[in-house]
């Protein structure tokens, strides 16, 4: 950090490991007030101590507790609050978590608190009907281009980033991803302009996963190296 001296440093909202045990995923942390006082503790002490503005990420997540007690948009949003700290929005994980989980994508992009977010992640992803694998190895779909521009909407022009991590593409191909972010970016910026903005009254294009339709065992036979790495041998 001291090398580069970066306008912000930023982490994830998860956790990763527990009796001298470190795993290599982001895992899903509790909704509850305990983990937001513990994140909120964590995250105030680390820009406290870096001493520059610290953001923390929301998640891709395939699971979820029955001890959480808010959604997931009143517990990043409490928590950025609370530790004073800036958001990193990352608009596919909003929609890859809606899908697995059954809520509305567009109820998270306009409830956060946008003055907050500092930067904003695409990336494309593998739905396996079921729900959806955050494998970054692939373009931006149609509906998470709809759900980022309605957060440009809200946040105004926020600088954006595609992250595309496997079987990457040749280099036109994610200049012109870049360019689709760019066209989607000014068009809502002007609708924002002009107070001519666009609000899905619902979540038309994110389904909800039919709980009654059971996981295929093969699903659940997750190998070494986690959901990625599943979600490829699956989608071939
Ligand atoms: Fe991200």
């Amino acid at each position: 950090m001291k090398r580069v001296d970066p306008p912000w440093v930023s982490d994830h909202f998860c956790w990763c490991g527990t009796g001298g045990a470190h795993l290599h995923d982001l895992l899903p942390l509790p909704y509850t007030q305990e983990a937001v006082r513990i994140v909120s503790e964590r995250a105030r002490m680390l820009q406290d101590f870096l001493e520059v503005p610290f953001a923390l990420e929301n998640t891709s997540s395939y699971l979820t507790y029955t001890a959480s007690s808010m959604t997931e948009w009143q517990f990043v949003s409490e928590i950025a609050e609370r530790a004073d700290i800036g958001l990193l929005f990352d608009v596919n994980n909003v929609y890859v978590a809606a899908y697995n989980h059954g809520f509305d994508a567009y109820e998270f992009v306009r409830n956060v608190p946008h003055e907050r977010i500092v930067q904003i992640h695409l990336a494309g992803h593998t739905n396996l009907g079921n729900y959806i694998i955050d494998t970054h190895d692939r373009p931006v779909i149609d509906p998470v281009w709809d759900l980022y521009g309605e957060t440009i909407e809200h946040t105004g022009p926020v600088s954006t980033l595609i992250e595309w991590d496997d079987d990457i593409p040749p280099l036109e191909v994610v200049l012109q991803e870049a360019e689709r972010a760019r066209s989607v970016r000014d068009a809502a910026v002007a609708r924002r302009a002009s107070g001519r903005t666009v609000r899905h009254t619902s979540a038309p294009a994110v389904q909800k996963r039919d709980p009654a339709v059971p996981i295929s065992p093969a699903h659940k036979a997750w190998t070494q190296g986690g959901p990625r790495e599943t979600a490829a041998a699956e989608a071939t």
